[in-house]
């Protein structure tokens, strides 16, 4: 199964996708986490996006298409995937279709004032990249391995709003783009009750 997750900032795709690839045994590749990697390890590529991603505007299309296209040729996509960010580009999108063939596209709707009350509330492991709400977590170190969580960069409510400006021109318009293959659900209910419908198609799918 070739899966793409669409949805606004912190609607949940990176929480959705990590059900998905523990039940369905497929790889979870999440651009922006590809980036926030190369940023903490002070790569080149790091040091190009990272005022990119502190101001919530997008990476150049290129440069994002030839990471995706060469992550999707290691081995372990060979029967299937989860795209998580990517496509975000009608661009983005054309130049996918010529390299993958996607079956379904998970799209989270979620209103943007939950958004940002989700936004502002997580947090992330730096070491394994566990993610948490402090809603549902009070803690100040990851659960599975002990790292102090921290706060991204982009999740400031100036960021996250600029992030969502950026959703509706930029990549909302692949709402329609893949109109035929889109499974719709509801993100307002727990992560539980979100991905039940999900687990229940994508079973049904397989
Ligand atoms: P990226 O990392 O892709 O960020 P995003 O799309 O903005 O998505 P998020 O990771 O913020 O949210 P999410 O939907 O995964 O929500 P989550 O599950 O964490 O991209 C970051 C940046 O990288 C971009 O701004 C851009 O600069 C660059 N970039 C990346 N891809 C690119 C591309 N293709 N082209 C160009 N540039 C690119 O959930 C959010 C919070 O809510 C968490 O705390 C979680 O615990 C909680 N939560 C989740 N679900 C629920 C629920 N059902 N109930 C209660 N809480 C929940």
């Amino acid at each position: 199964m070739n899966l793409i997750m669409l949805g606004a900032p912190g609607s949940g795709k990176g929480t959705m996708a990590k059900f998905i690839s523990s039940d369905f045994s497929l790889p979870h590749i999440s651009t922006g986490d590809i980036f926030r990697k190369n940023i903490k390890d002070g790569t080149e590529l790091g040091n190009k996006v990272k005022s990119i991603l502190d101001a919530g505007e997008l990476v150049p299309d290129e440069l994002t298409i030839d990471l995706v296209k060469d992550r999707l040729k290691e081995a372990d996509c060979k029967n299937g995937f989860i795209l998580d960010g990517f496509p975000r580009t009608l661009v983005q999108a054309e130049a996918l279709e010529k390299f993958a063939s996607i079956d379904s596209v998970i799209l989270i709707d979620l209103p943007f004032e939950v958004i940002e009350e989700r936004l502002s509330g997580r947090r992330s492991c730096p070491s394994c990249g566990e993610v948490y709400h402090t809603s549902t977590y009070k803690e100040t170190n990851c659960q599975k391995c002990d790292a102090s969580l921290i706060q991204r960069e982009d999740d400031k409510l100036e960021t996250v709003r600029a992030r969502l400006k950026v959703y509706e021109k930029q990549t909302s318009p692949l709402i329609e783009f893949y109109k035929n293959k889109i499974f719709k659900v509801e993100g307002k209910g727990t992560p539980e009750e979100t991905y039940a419908p999900v687990k229940k198609f994508l079973k049904e799918m397989k």
